[in-house]
């Protein structure tokens, strides 16, 4: 058959409550044209992320009934860290309750004023915590890249070349660890591939500087080498995901995305004594370490949601459909990063309005405009999320300016998608009348979550 089908049947479902083009007009406005601040019934479709948004099995839910909330040792706990063990492989096992905690832990232990931490792109979170520890996050983005419409199969890696150069001048004792993120997100969900892992695992070594990986999105990076990667043709999927990890001294993990999870996240790491380190602020900030924040029904649904994740008929699918709708979108000539990512479709505001210049934010006039157009919520990444700097204060305009439509897994259905490809064709037949938007007010970190903002009129 030539038809791919969602692998699953819908046994429960939420109503969406559909809304006007004056109703979307007083909710954006009244969130101050900031996608984050809104109320979620007002959405239609919510694109916002696949962050804790995916649909749970028959078999997590039934799972999350037996889930043992004992204080310390609930058997919860060793179905968790036993999982996690078998496939991630690393020998200590730090529960958190999401990413950002397991990197917060992580940062605080490694990273100070002096330090240099390289990745191939840090997502938001990530680059804060560093920051947030006095260090310096740097991204070094493949050159590949930088070309958004070509047909490079692994443009979430990093440059090797760039790396090796960032080491030979800053030294081994400036970079606590070397870091990539899979899929990477922030530079266009774009997979790392596994000979890329492997350089950089080298360089790593031969510096004697730690390894780690930010796998959110793992299995999706582990599908894309199986298909993209002749090497791996032939190989289960779930032993590429082992080996990307058995490069790596460590890993931080959001079960929010791949383990189909609504909260959760961890900590991996082989060494002993850093473990040690990590679980006493494990202890200050989240729980005790064989919960982390999280409840034992928690622990148990990422325990199923990581073997599912793995399901080859599941990752086929999955990354068809965010493959449909780009394909529809790069046929129609608008301008979206290409070739599909995992998770999620990356408009490329900047060439979707080039009358507006960075400084004033054509991903968020594009955000608002999808979701004034037919209720779509979507989030900027761009100047808005990267252009300023937290200490300085000072804006420059991002690498790039993207609106992503993250979707969420086993949520929504072809339909839901051909109804988001109508409103994206609609908006971009008007788009020499879109203006740009100012900021009114904004924090110094993360800005992008709380910011207000206002239409230019002049
Ligand atoms: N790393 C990556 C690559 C991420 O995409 C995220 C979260 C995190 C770390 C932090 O994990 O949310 O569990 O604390 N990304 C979400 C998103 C929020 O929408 O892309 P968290």
């Amino acid at each position: 058959m030539k038809t791919i089908i969602e692998p699953f049947r819908i046994k429960m479902v939420e109503p969406i409550k559909l809304t006007t083009r004056e109703q979307r007009e007083q909710s954006i406005k009244a969130a101050h044209y900031n996608p984050f601040l809104m109320r979620a019934e007002d959405v239609i479709i919510d694109l916002l992320t696949d962050s804790g948004t995916s649909a749970m099995s028959a078999k997590a839910w039934g799972a999350m009934m037996q889930g043992d909330e004992s204080y310390a040792g609930a058997r919860s706990w060793y179905r968790f860290r036993d999982t996690v063990k078998d496939i991630f492989g690393f020998e200590q096992v730090i529960p958190t309750h999401q990413g950002r905690a397991a990197e917060h832990i992580l940062f605080s232990v490694m990273v100070d004023a002096k330090s240099i931490v390289p990745n191939n792109t840090h997502f938001d979170t990530t680059r804060a915590n560093i920051e947030f520890c006095g260090g310096k996050a740097i991204d070094l983005p493949c050159t590949e890249a930088d070309d958004l419409d070509s047909s490079y199969p692994f443009k979430g890696n990093m440059d090797i070349a760039a790396l090796e150069k960032l080491v030979a001048k800053e030294g081994a004792e400036r970079i606590p660890l070397i870091m990539v993120t899979v899929t990477n997100n922030s530079g266009g969900g774009q997979p790392v591939s596994m000979a890329n892992i492997r350089e950089i695992s080298r360089v790593a070594k031969d510096a004697g500087i730690p390894f780690y990986i930010d796998a959110c999105r793992f299995a999706e990076n582990a599908h894309f080498i199986k298909q993209r990667e002749p090497e791996f043709k032939n190989t289960p999927t779930i032993d590429i995901a082992r080996e990307m990890f058995g490069y790596a001294d460590g890993c931080t993990m959001s079960a929010k995305k791949d383990a189909f999870a609504n909260i959760g996240g961890f900590l991996c790491t082989n060494e002993a004594e850093l473990a040690h380190r990590e679980r006493n602020i494990l202890i200050l900030t989240e729980g005790f370490p064989t919960y982390g924040g999280l409840a034992g029904r928690d622990l148990e649904a990422i325990a199923v949601g990581l073997r599912e994740i793995l399901d080859e008929h599941y990752l086929d699918y999955r990354l068809f459909s965010t493959r449909y709708v780009v394909e529809y979108l790069r046929d129609s000539g608008i301008p979206v990063v290409a070739p599909a990512g995992g998770h999620a479709v990356y408009l490329d505001a900047r060439r979707f309005l080039p009358h507006i210049e960075p400084l004033q934010y054509p991903g968020q006039s594009l955000a608002v405009e999808l979701y004034l157009e037919a209720g779509i919520r979507g989030i900027e990444i761009g100047t808005v999320m990267f252009g300023a700097d937290p200490h300085t204060g000072e804006e420059h305009p991002a690498r790039l300016d993207l609106v992503r439509l993250a979707i969420p897994r086993r949520v929504y259905t072809q339909s839901h998608m051909d109804y988001v490809l109508e409103a994206i064709n609609l908006v971009w037949e008007r788009r020499s009348d879109i203006r740009g938007m100012r900021i009114v007010r904004a924090p110094k970190f993360l800005r992008h979550f709380t910011a207000h903002f206002e239409w230019i009129t002049s």
